[in-house]
């Protein structure tokens, strides 16, 4: 099984969740993004109101991956106003016909909620529907037993 993992991340939390994730996967890692940038207070505000407006166009550094090569693909993304962030959804907008495996969702969230709800949101903009999901609380814990459980699950 050849996996490809992507991730948007603002802060950093769900690329360090990604990286580990991919490594006990033995996956490839790529990053995406909109090119905007999102860091501190005015990044935070900034991000708030683009959640209401039209969808970015996004790419991913260092190029797209060879996307036949890969018969499972994991996109993660943080919640955003109680929804997966516009970056992630407009990722898979963009991106999701060109995938040739299954998809997985990965939502990190600082909230101790079970965003599974939420992740639906972001399946209405896929061409693919995704196999599973995993919902991931990252404020001031460590999710490496949730990491490991979802990559037991899903299969290596
Ligand atoms: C604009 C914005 C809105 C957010 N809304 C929520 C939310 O509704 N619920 C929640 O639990 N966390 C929310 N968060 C927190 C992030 O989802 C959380 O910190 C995430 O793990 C950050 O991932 P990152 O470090 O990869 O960007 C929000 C963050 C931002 C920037």
């Amino acid at each position: 099984m050849k996996t490809v993992c992507l991730y948007y991340s603002r802060t950093g939390k769900t690329r360090s969740i990604m990286e580990r994730m991919a490594r006990m996967l033995d996956a490839d890692l790529f990053e995406y993004t909109d090119g905007k940038d999102r860091s501190g207070v005015k990044g935070y505000i900034s991000s708030c109101i683009d959640t209401y407006r039209e969808m970015p166009p996004v790419s991913i550094i260092g190029g797209e991956p060879e996307w036949e090569k890969y018969d499972r693909i994991i996109v993660a993304m943080p919640i955003w106003a109680e929804a997966p962030c516009v970056i992630g959804k407009a990722f898979l907008k963009q991106y999701s016909g060109k995938f040739k495996g299954d998809l997985y969702l990965v939502v990190t969230h600082m909230a101790r909620a079970d965003y599974s709800k939420s992740i639906c949101k972001a399946y209405l903009y896929s061409s693919v529907r995704p196999k599973a999901h995993l919902s991931l609380q990252t404020k001031k814990r460590d999710c490496g037993a949730d990491i490991k459980h979802f990559v037991q699950a899903i299969g290596k």
